[in-house]
């Protein structure tokens, strides 16, 4: 019998029934990730145009419906949830995650307004001031989560626009380094800047922002009459982890009365680890920080961060008043959520962080961190062992970006060289790597981030790019590869 809309509401036992069914597979799914290839993505267009239908009006067994999702359409995708996939910036998934989701959806409870709902919005107040903590910003901090670290520089932006320049700010000028994240530029163009607005400082040979160019672009700038307001620095660029030196850009947003953020979206969960934090020295001197928690602590998509040092810096830029809305708090430990963020009604976000660093404690997020680095140093000695290889970044985080050099190529002989190298260590489909523009030269990086990534799959991937390289040898009987 087709559904009706009684069956809106379920009874208990089907409830149980339903939510049983979904556990089973997804367990299933995550037990079966070792053993999927790392991407999979032959004839997913014929897939995707197979799906194409008009709105149901009468209704599908769920058991078919979870079955479709699960094993037959996730199946066909980059396997990013998988240990194999060092490509582009890895995510994860903790299962005690997607618990909290199920868990925070299924209780639906409005956590944007403190009064709706104080105790379920303390504990992402929680997670907010654990972050601070682990950056070494005051408790006049304050933050919110976002959908992802775009949406946090956008924020980001717009809050040093509101407080660093008029009504009429089109002369404001931003500093960013050629590697910043696309996220960034994008943000300008949202928060109404011109192109021109937005500075892109050289880097240096550790692909981080040049201070000199940076002092003379901005003194260059005051010269033609524009108004300097922001310098966005990176702390793990996505091409190569390039931490940029975080103090010396404080000095000098200081020295020029600049707004300081900070994109820390790949590497800021780093800061738990003594290693990753000795790299970014100076990171609670910046104004604001984006971090990314569906990178660095492994949750599931749909997790970002935006936290800023003086809270009421949030509150200034995002404060609207509406007459039929509830009474929001002036205690400064009270947080309305959308008193400082961009966001009204949304999911509450919070529980899918808070329950994990509950469950495991900060020092399971830490080894596994402190693992992740040894892995890309241990890529770097393996990658160095073979013969040919050129190593473009070695890893300040966890990212390792390399090519082949074959000797006399010119870079454009070089670059397809490389692209070929990719496409052979992917078809084995062990590992997902991705390749980037350096310096208008193609290299491949291997950036490992997955908590389900241990030191046997990164055996398999140097084991693969060793047999491509020697593929690749013998097929272009070019010896002088390696
Ligand atoms: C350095 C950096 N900043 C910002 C972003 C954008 O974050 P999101 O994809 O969460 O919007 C990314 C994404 O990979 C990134 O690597």
């Amino acid at each position: 019998m087709s559904p009706r809309f009684e069956d809106l509401e379920p009874t208990a036992d089907r409830m149980r029934e339903m939510a049983k069914l979904a556990t089973d597979r997804i367990i299933a799914h995550i037990e079966s990730l070792p053993s999927q290839p790392a991407s999979d993505i032959e004839g997913g267009y014929e897939l995707a145009r197979s799906l194409v239908e008009e709105a149901p009006q009468s209704g599908t067994d769920i058991e078919e419906l979870v079955e479709l999702v699960v094993d037959r359409l996730a199946a066909k995708s980059f396997m990013n949830a998988g240990p194999g996939f060092m490509a582009y910036i890895p995510g994860g998934g903790l299962f005690a995650s997607a618990l909290a989701d199920f868990i925070a959806d299924g209780i639906n409870r409005y956590v944007t307004v403190w009064t709706a709902a104080p105790g379920l919005v303390q504990l992402e107040v929680n997670v907010i001031r654990w972050f601070c903590r682990m950056l070494g910003y005051p408790d006049e901090a304050r933050g919110f989560l976002s959908s992802g670290g775009s949406l946090a520089n956008f924020t980001a932006l717009f809050t040093a626009r509101r407080e660093r320049l008029p009504e009429n700010f089109l002369d404001g000028t931003i500093y960013v380094s050629t590697q910043v994240h696309h996220s960034v530029t994008r943000a300008a163009t949202l928060a109404g800047f011109p192109e021109s607005a937005v500075r892109s400082v050289l880097v240096d040979n550790d692909w981080c922002m040049r201070i000199d160019v940076l002092e003379e672009t901005i003194a260059g700038d005051r010269l033609a009459g524009r108004a300097p307001f922001l310098i966005v620095g990176s702390v793990g660029t996505t091409n190569t982890g390039a931490v940029d030196d975080v103090s010396a850009l404080a000095d000098v947003a200081d020295r020029e009365q600049l707004w300081l953020h900070l994109d820390a979206a790949y590497g800021g969960f780093f800061a738990l680890t003594e290693r990753g934090r000795g790299r970014m020295a100076g990171i609670e001197r910046a104004d604001s920080i984006t971090l990314d928690p569906h990178k660095g602590l492994f949750l599931p998509y749909g997790t970002g961060c935006l936290l800023v040092r003086d809270g009421g810096a949030l509150k200034r830029a995002h404060t609207v008043q509406a007459d039929y809305m509830p009474e929001l708090q002036e205690s400064p430990e009270l947080v309305d959520f959308c008193e400082i963020s961009p966001e009204l009604s949304r999911d509450f976000r919070g529980l899918r962080v808070w329950l994990p660093i509950k469950m495991y404690g900060l020092d399971a997020f830490r080894s596994s961190l402190d693992e992740k680095l040894d892995l890309a140093e241990w890529a770097l000695r393996e990658l160095e062992t073979i013969a040919g290889v050129e190593i473009i970044a070695p890893p300040q985080l966890s990212v390792v970006a390399f090519r082949l050099r074959p000797e006399g190529s010119t870079d454009r002989e070089a670059d397809r060289v490389n692209r070929r190298l990719l496409e052979m260590i992917n078809a084995k489909k062990r590992v997902l790597l991705t390749g980037t523009v350096l310096d208008g030269v193609f290299a491949l990086r291997i950036c490992v981030l997955n908590f389900r990534t241990h030191l046997d799959r990164m055996e398999l991937c140097l084991e693969d790019i060793r047999t491509s390289v020697a593929d690749l040898r013998s097929l272009d009987g070019s010896e002088e590869i390696g």
